[in-house]
């Protein structure tokens, strides 16, 4: 006689059996999860508020100039994952989607993305970029690049001179490594925030 087609039944039944009384403690989770993650939500509407707040009285402008773009989690695990993940509105649309076009050949390294997460990537950048997000620094960075289209953010004029006082060997110390990691002097920068009253030199 075959076994198979038996000890097939069993051990369906047997797994029906075993997932059977956690069905409705699942249920019951996922709702509690439900409302602890809006909680979250609330709470990050609250607080994002006041920061927003506090960005206004630090730099004294409106809120529409210091408005920033939400952070992208796809952008800042991809994009974050060699380098800082460098904010949308340092660099104009154009060099963003050429930059986008050729993860092939990415200052010499080759990224490998799904077409979903280079779409996403693509449409924040686009979306928050120098030139579409109307942030003060994004104007200052387009006024500057006069047409210009740079393929890196350390090539824009605006900053470029910003930075023209640091010389050259500071940006060489080993604490440092180049003018593209922002992050070693502006300890604000993953909030997006570069005013030299943040700014550390490190030795
Ligand atoms: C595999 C590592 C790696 C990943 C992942 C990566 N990059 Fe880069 N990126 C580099 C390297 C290397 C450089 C050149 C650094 C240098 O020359 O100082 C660079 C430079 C850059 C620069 C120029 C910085 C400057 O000097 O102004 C930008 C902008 C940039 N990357 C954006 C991105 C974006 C957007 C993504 C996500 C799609 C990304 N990078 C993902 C390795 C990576
Ligand atoms: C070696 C340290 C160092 C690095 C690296 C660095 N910066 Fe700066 N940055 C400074 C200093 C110092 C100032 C203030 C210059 C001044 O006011 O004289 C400054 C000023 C600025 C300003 C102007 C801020 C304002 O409120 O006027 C911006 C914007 C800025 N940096 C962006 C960047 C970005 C983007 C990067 C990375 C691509 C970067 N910086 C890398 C040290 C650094």
């Amino acid at each position: 006689m075959n076994h198979k087609p038996m000890l097939l039944i069993v051990s369906l039944f047997a797994t029906i059996l075993l997932f059977m009384p956690s069905l409705p403690v699942n249920a019951d989770d996922d709702h509690k999860q439900k409302k602890w993650y809006n909680k979250i939500l609330d709470d990050d509407d609250d607080s994002d508020h006041h920061k927003r707040k506090r960005e206004r009285k630090r730099d004294g402008t409106h809120s529409r100039n210091s408005k920033r773009a939400l952070k992208n989690t796809i952008y800042q695990n991809t994009c974050g994952e060699c380098h800082f993940a460098y904010q949308p509105d340092l660099m104009p649309t154009a060099s963003w989607a050429t930059l986008m076009k050729s993860l092939n050949d990415h200052f010499g390294e080759s990224i490998e993305l799904d077409d979903d997460s280079i779409k996403t990537i693509a449409d924040y950048l686009n979306t928050n970029s120098a030139d579409n997000s109307r942030t003060k620094r994004g104007t200052k960075i387009i006024k500057s690049l006069k047409n210009k289209m740079p393929m890196r953010i350390t090539e824009i004029p605006y900053l470029l001179h910003e930075h023209h006082e640091i010389s050259p060997n500071v940006f060489d110390r080993e604490s440092i490594g180049s003018f593209s990691n922002c992050v070693a002097c502006h300890t604000t920068a993953e909030n997006g925030i570069y005013d030299d009253d943040f700014v550390i030199i490190p030795k």
